[in-house]
């Protein structure tokens, strides 16, 4: 049976992270974060909640509650620090770039270049650039942020090539030389990771974006590159795209790569 002078106790006060939650559902307009964080790839909106819930996630560089709604075009959405792309529109090509083809968005020269190998509507760009006579994995996109964020040698993220290089086996000593730092007239280059798989065969793994940087590093130890290919663009790679054949980066992939930019970031020393 009931007691009836429970009538009189107050209201207990609901948890400060509720009231929150309700002040903020009140705001008239955007979206539920959750279901923003949901739409590009952070997976279910619970699992977002959780997320916003353990104090990751941001909008505009403050701690965000349970409840928040944005406007995904302009607020600056992160998690862990690391923005998430949230505006429509948005697309982001990974190229399997052949030689012969140039990467620009135009060229005077009528040859071959990158935006013909992929879709013409939206119009993208080239995120960094690879020469013509290398190959491999390069990003093109309309997302400028993300762009400039990977382009940008404080957020430069690892870059990884496999380059046959002329004259066979490669010293102890040269692939040493390659790791620590190369005298290039532009200055040493940082440290970078390499091994050799195969005698003459060099895996490369740098995050400088200097130009013809692996080139230039390989004829400084005396053994130019014979053929270049590009095997990873900080946590992307991908064995199965051919030559001249494109793919969207999938919703992890672009998680992976905002995480990783925004670490890079984190570790970038302007010294080295
Ligand atoms: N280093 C080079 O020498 N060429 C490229 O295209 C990319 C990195």
């Amino acid at each position: 049976m009931s007691d009836p002078t429970d009538d009189h106790l107050p209201e207990p006060e609901p948890p400060l992270w509720e009231q929150m939650a309700a002040r903020n559902a009140e705001l008239p307009g955007g979206e539920r974060l959750q279901k923003v964080l949901a739409a590009v790839g952070w997976g279910s909106r619970r699992v977002c909640e959780d997320l916003i819930a353990a104090g990751r996630v941001t909008v505009n560089g403050e701690v965000a509650v349970l409840g928040r709604r944005v406007d995904p075009d302009r607020d600056r959405i992160e998690v862990d620090g690391a923005p998430v792309g949230v505006r429509p529109g948005l697309v982001h090509y990974l190229l399997n770039k052949p030689t012969g083809v140039v990467t620009t968005a135009r060229d005077t020269h009528h040859r071959p270049i990158v935006t013909d190998l992929v879709p013409s509507e939206p119009r993208v760009f080239p995120v960094g650039r690879l020469d013509i006579d290398t190959e491999g994995l390069i990003l093109l996109t309309n997302d400028g942020d993300l762009a400039n964020r990977i382009a940008h040698p404080r957020h430069g993220i690892e870059k990884e090539y496999l380059a046959e290089v002329a004259g066979g086996a490669v010293s102890a000593g040269a692939v040493r030389t390659l790791r620590e730092g190369v005298e290039l007239d532009d200055g040493v280059t940082s440290p970078a990771r390499v091994s050799q798989p195969s005698p003459g065969l060099l895996r490369i793994t740098i995050h400088e974006g200097r130009n013809r940087q692996v080139r230039r590093m390989c004829d400084a130890v005396g053994h130019p590159v014979q053929r270049l290919v590009r095997t990873r663009i900080g946590p992307i790679s991908d064995r199965s795209l051919t030559p001249g054949s494109w793919r969207e980066l999938t919703s992890d992939e672009r998680k992976a790569l905002s995480e990783a930019v925004g670490r890079a970031a984190q570790q970038y020393d302007p010294s080295t």
